[in-house]
C-alpha cells in the first residue's frame, strides 16, 4: 500500500525592514494616541519598507534564508506560491520576480490574492502540489508592503498596518507531519466593507481616482471586526471538532494579527489559554498575508516535533479559514 503524502514544513524564513513606525510617530501624523492604539488593537510599532522597493524585496530575503537554513540550492525548488495584495506590479507576478532574484531557476510560481487569509490559501495550494506527488519542494510565502496602500491621513487604518514577509518550505512527508486539514471560506458580499477601489480593471488609475484617494485601503472597522471575531472563531472551532480535537490537544494557535481583541476572542472560543497563542502584533502590526508565517518565524525555536498547531485568519474579501498542522522538526 502506498503511504499518504503530506506536505511538511521543513524550514521558515522571514524578513522585516529595519525602519520602525511607532505609535509616538503616528501621534505626530494623525489625531491619535498611544493609549488608544494599544488598548483598541494591541499594536505598539510596525516596520516600514522605505525607498523604491516592493513586496519582492521583502520575500526574496525570506526565501534566501530558507535555502541557507535547509542547506539546499535554489535550483532544487519546484514551485513558489505567494499570498499578497501588494504585488510589485499588476504583472508579472511577484512570484516570478522572486524566482529571478533568488535564483529559483527551475521553479514556476504565481501570486494568490486572498488578503489577510493569503497565507492560508497559499499554504493549502502549495500543500496540494506536494500531496499530488508531482512536486518535492515548494516554497509558500506571505507578505505585504502595506505602507504602499495605506492612507496616512486616515487614523482608523494607518495605525493598523505594517510591512513584512515570511515563507515556509514544504517537503513531501510520509510520517504524517505537515498540513493535515484546512477549512477555507469566502464571501464576496464583504467587499463593501474592506477593499481598494481603483487600480484594477473596474476603475483603472486616472487623475480622478488618485484625487479621490481610491488607491488606498478602504476599511469600515466595526463590521469587519464583528465578522472577523465570528468568522475566525467559528472556523477554528469547526476545524477542531472535525478532527476530534479539543483546546488541550493544541500546542499553539497562530492567528492572523489584525487586532488583539479578535485574537483573544478566537482563543477563548477554542478553549485555549493565552500562553498558547502566538502574538507579535505589538511589534509588526498587521502585515496582511505576512502575519501568520512571521509568527512561525518568530516562534520557530520553541516549536517541537509533533506539536499540533492551528493557523487561523480573517480578512478582506471576506476571506477566512483555519489550517491544522503537525510540526515536523
Ligand atoms: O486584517 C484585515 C481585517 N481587518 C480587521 O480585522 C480590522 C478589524 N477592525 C478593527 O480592528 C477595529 O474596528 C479598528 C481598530 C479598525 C477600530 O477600532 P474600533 O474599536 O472598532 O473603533 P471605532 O472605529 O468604532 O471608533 C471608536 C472611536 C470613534 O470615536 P467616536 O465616534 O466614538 O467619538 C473613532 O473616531 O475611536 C475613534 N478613533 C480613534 N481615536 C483615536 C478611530 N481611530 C482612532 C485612532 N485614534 N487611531
Amino acid at each position: 500500500m502506498t503511504q499518504k503524502i503530506t506536505a511538511a514544513i521543513t524550514a521558515v524564513g522571514g524578513f522585516v525592514p529595519e525602519e520602525k513606525l511607532t505609535n509616538a510617530d503616528l501621534e505626530k501624523i494623525v489625531d491619535t494616541n498611544d493609549e488608544w492604539i494599544r488598548t483598541r488593537t494591541g499594536i505598539e510599532e510596525r516596520r516600514i519598507l522605505k525607498g523604491e522597493k516592493g513586496t519582492s524585496d521583502l520575500i526574496t530575503p525570506a526565501v534566501q534564508q530558507i535555502l541557507k537554513k535547509r542547506g539546499i540550492a535554489p535550483e532544487e525548488i519546484d514551485a513558489l506560491v505567494i499570498g499578497t495584495v501588494t504585488p510589485d506590479m499588476m504583472f508579472p507576478s511577484t512570484a516570478n520576480l522572486v524566482c529571478h532574484k533568488a535564483g529559483l531557476k527551475n521553479a514556476w510560481g504565481f501570486d494568490l490574492l486572498a488578503a489577510c487569509s493569503g497565507f492560508l490559501y497559499a499554504l493549502t495550494t502549495g500543500a496540494s502540489l506536494i500531496e499530488s506527488g508531482r512536486y518535492k519542494k515548494v516554497i509558500v510565502a506571505g507578505g505585504d508592503k502595506m505602507s504602499s496602500i495605506v492612507d496616512y491621513s486616515d487614523r482608523t487604518t494607518c495605525i493598523i498596518f505594517g510591512d513584512g514577509a515570511a515563507a515556509v518550505l514544504l517537503e513531501a512527508n510520509t510520517e504524517g507531519y505537515g498540513v493535515l486539514d484546512s477549512i477555507l471560506k469566502s464571501d464576496g458580499s464583504g467587499c463593501q466593507h474592506l477593499h481598494m477601489k481603483a487600480g484594477g480593471s473596474l476603475r483603472p488609475a486616472s487623475a480622478e481616482t488618485v484625487a479621490n484617494k481610491e488607491h488606498f485601503i478602504y476599511q469600515e472597522g466595526q463590521p469587519v471586526f464583528k465578522a472577523a471575531v465570528k468568522g475566525m472563531a467559528d472556523v477554528s472551532a469547526e476545524l477542531l471538532e472535525r478532527n476530534k480535537l479539543t483546546g488541550d490537544d493544541i500546542a499553539w494557535l497562530v492567528p492572523h494579527q489584525a487586532n488583539k481583541r479578535i485574537i483573544d476572542a478566537t482563543a477563548d472560543r477554542m478553549g485555549l489559554t493565552h500562553d498558547k497563542v502566538m502574538l507579535n502584533i505589538m511589534r509588526y502590526g498587521n502585515t496582511t498575508a505576512g502575519t501568520i508565517p512571521l509568527c512561525l518565524w518568530d516562534w520557530e525555536s520553541k516549536l517541537k516535533k509533533g506539536d499540533n498547531i492551528v493557523l487561523a485568519a480573517f480578512g478582506g474579501g471576506f476571506t477566512w479559514g483555519a489550517t491544522l498542522l503537525k510540526w515536523g522538526y
